[in-house]
């Protein structure tokens, strides 16, 4: 095994501790990654809350990170030692199912391998995610970094952008496509960026009146604010896609109401059951759809989009060792967009 070192929280207290991990000797098919930068997602947060007090398996979250090839498996032909690479939150799939045989490796059948939390193909361990100096990872699953985009910028490209990407794209949205995006997080800024760099009449929906500088900023026509019953009736029927990328439980009406004929809210956020007014949907036709993640060539696709139009996202980059503050800052929704883990502190500081 190697060792490395990472952030973990174990269940014993919420607080994600400094740890020596172990990662998999090299497979025929891997590669050693040390990881520079990895983003800070929402899902980090939930899987944090989720952690079932003591005695719940430790927990390694990351799943959009940034770094370079400091070793390959001997079957290893697209990679050397030295190359920049991306990693997203899967990390593994069966590659012989109709998703998998698609380019839709997201939808694997057999469930593809997270990054974290997942369990491993082939020895049967727990995945420990990006919070972490190096990560081992099949070659199929690194994807390569655009020499044209920053790497502590573009790490969130990797889950959250890809979550966006994938819909707007399969929604075809182009040029004169009717966009809200709802929620103006990490996902949200980025599904902002894309939308407008595709051609689309934009709009953010947000319950932050404050955040319409920014919308602006970001290319967005403007912004509803969805605790303003008016402004959201105003909004009735106006946009063919409405992308939800709100992180916490909420009633889906108000977003289909904004829905225009035929068109689609394409639930990204909280995952989870939700009760729909079937009257939501009836009216207009509306259209009801999610997706999350996405697959390789998919992947590939959104960096060379966003490389192609300069997209990174609007980060703030903090030493690994606050990674504390830097979650419970995501919680309070106090980042404008994007919290980006700087590992390289791991290599200097003492292991408690
Ligand atoms: N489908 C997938 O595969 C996938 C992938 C990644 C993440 N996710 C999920 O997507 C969600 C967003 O992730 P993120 O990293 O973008 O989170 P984030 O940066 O925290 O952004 C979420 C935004 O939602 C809005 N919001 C938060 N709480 C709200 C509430 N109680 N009511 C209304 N709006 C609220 C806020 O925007 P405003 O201030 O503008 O209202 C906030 O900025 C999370 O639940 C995450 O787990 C799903
Ligand atoms: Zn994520
Ligand atoms: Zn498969």
């Amino acid at each position: 095994m190697r060792s490395t070192v990472g952030w973990q929280v174990d269940g014993s207290s919420s607080a994600l501790r400094r740890t020596p991990l172990k990662r998999r000797d090299l497979r025929p098919d891997d590669l050693a990654v040390r990881v520079d930068y990895c983003g800070v997602c929402h899902s980090d947060l939930h899987a944090v809350a989720a952690q079932g007090g003591a005695g719940s398996r430790p927990l390694v979250p990351g799943h959009e990170f940034t770094g370079v090839v400091t070793e390959t498996g001997p079957a290893v032909t697209r990679f050397t030692a030295g190359d920049s690479v991306a990693v997203g939150n899967i990390v593994d799939s069966c590659g012989v199912c109709a998703m998998c045989r698609a380019g839709q490796e997201n939808f694997c059948h057999s469930l593809p391998t997270l990054t974290y939390g997942g369990t491993d193909r082939h020895d049967g361990s727990t995945t420990l995610g990006g919070y972490s100096r190096e990560y081992v990872v099949r070659d199929r699953f690194a994807h390569t970094l655009p020499a044209a985009l920053d790497p502590a910028a573009a790490a969130p490209l990797l889950c959250a952008g890809i979550t966006v990407w994938e819909p707007l794209h399969a929604l075809g949205v182009g040029p004169g496509t009717r966009v809200a995006v709802a929620g103006l997080g990490g996902l949200g800024h980025l599904a902002v960026k894309i939308a407008v760099a595709l051609g689309a009449d934009t709009s953010v929906i947000s319950r932050s009146p404050d955040k319409i500088g920014d919308a602006r900023r970001l290319g967005a026509r403007g912004l509803i604010v969805s605790t303003d019953p008016e402004q959201m009736a105003a909004a009735r029927d106006r946009f063919d896609v409405v992308v939800d990328t709100i992180s916490a439980p909420h009633d889906l009406g108000p977003y289909l109401r904004l829905v225009a004929l035929d068109g689609t809210l394409s639930h990204l956020g909280h995952l989870g059951p939700v009760t729909v007014e079937t009257l939501d949907l009836l009216v207009g036709r509306r259209k009801l759809s999610s997706a999350g993640s996405g697959g390789r060539p998919a992947t590939a696709a959104m960096l060379d989009f966003c490389a192609q139009h300069g997209i990174t996202a609007d980060v703030e980059v903090l030493p690994s060792a606050r990674v504390n503050e830097a979650l419970g800052r995501l919680r309070r929704n106090d980042v404008r967009y994007r919290f980006v883990l700087d590992m390289s502190d791991l290599d200097l500081a003492t292991i408690e």
